[in-house]
């Protein structure tokens, strides 16, 4: 160890902060980087030893294999500050495993454990003082992958380039949430991609979600490509459908993101007897449901959105608007888990990870 870092991690530090400039109050969602970030190349079959250093622009060559086949991969985790000043992960061994399966398929080489969790750290040590107090501030960490070897031939890279960026973050939306079931487009397909955090399967998205923005949506529920009658997941997060008092959550698949705010949900739900279905869910049985006054509740779980209420939803161009309700799951749930983020409640499944 030099200066309390690991020896495998070279550091430069920031001459300057740039945090004094940042209005933490008015952030908009991923727009403002910290003082540092994290790269580590992997060149003649080995990952070289991770750097750290201030925040800015890196140079690729135009005929880089990423910007020509897209071969890249990406995670999002978040780091809480307590009371204390402590700084906390949230269940980050499930996003380093998503991440190196996301990396397989994807034909990227898959990154070493030890390299994601000194560097994390030390990375989150050196920018400890953007991550602010209080629920709702967070910081957002992006550890991503892309293919950086030279050559239009459409084969997988022989370099990759690894870095972590990180962003101070509130509130992924700005305003209410209301989402339109798919009818014509997909997210993914059976044996595709869907399953990992592609970068393709998020650009993919942004032609029909502009579609939907221009009849006032914010996000597009997808559905399955096959028959477009099962409901699947959002743009930015897992989908979660609250029918009288039961709680209905599509399986995941390899065309659904195995979310780590999803399963947590589902765990909470088991812990605190919410009866939780998890299984297909059928466009036709969500609208009946609406139609019925039964459906009382839709939100979105993920890391950037956290757990984000739905306001409403459309269907062939019939619009549906969701009660306001007392007793709102969506509402529970966001606090039970930042409860646990933020090191104010018991962490019975050791879902904390202190830095
Ligand atoms: C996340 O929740 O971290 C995501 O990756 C969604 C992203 C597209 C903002």
């Amino acid at each position: 160890m030099k200066n309390g870092l690991p020896d495998a991690i070279d550091v430069v530090e920031a001459k300057t902060s740039k945090i004094d400039a940042v209005d933490f109050e008015n952030l908009v969602f991923g727009n403002v980087f910290t003082d540092h970030m994290m790269i580590c190349d992997y060149v003649n079959g080995e990952w070289q030893n991770p750097v750290i250093k201030p925040y800015g622009p890196i140079e690729l060559e135009p005929s880089a294999k990423v910007f020509h086949y897209g071969q890249a991969i990406f995670e999002g985790m978040k780091a809480f500050k307590d009371d204390q000043d402590q700084v906390w992960l949230f269940r980050p061994e499930d996003n380093f495993n998503r991440f190196n399966k996301s990396s397989v398929r994807l034909a990227i080489p898959e990154f070493p454990k030890e390299f994601f969790f000194e560097g994390l750290e030390t990375l989150l040590n050196l920018d400890r003082d953007w991550i602010k107090k209080g629920f709702g501030n967070s910081l957002y960490i992006r550890p991503f992958v892309i293919a950086t070897e030279s050559g239009v031939s459409a084969s997988p890279s022989k370099s990759y380039k690894f870095m972590i960026i990180c962003s101070p973050a509130k509130a992924y939306y700005s305003g209410e949430v209301r989402v339109v079931f798919a009818e014509k487009f997909s997210r993914a397909a059976d044996g595709g991609v869907g399953y990992a955090k592609a970068a393709g399967n998020y650009g993919a998205q942004f032609y029909p979600t502009n579609l939907a923005k221009e009849e006032g949506y914010q996000q597009i529920v997808w559905t399955d490509a096959n028959t477009h009658e099962y409901l699947e997941e959002a743009g930015t997060m897992n989908i979660f459908f609250r029918v009288g008092d039961k709680l209905l959550t599509a399986p995941t698949s390899d065309r659904i993101l195995d979310g780590v705010t999803r399963k947590s949900v589902i765990t909470l739900a088991e812990e605190h007897g919410i009866p939780v279905e998890v299984r297909r869910v059928k466009v036709q049985e969500i609208v009946e449901a609406a139609e019925k006054g039964e459906l009382k509740e839709i939100f979105g779980a993920g890391t950037a959105a956290t757990i984000n209420p739905v306001k409403g939803f459309g269907h062939q161009g019939k619009k549906f608007e969701l009660p306001e309700l007392e007793d709102s799951y969506a509402t529970f749930f966001k606090k039970e888990l930042m409860n646990i983020q933020y090191n104010k409640s018991e962490d019975k499944y050791g879902w904390r990870y202190l830095v």
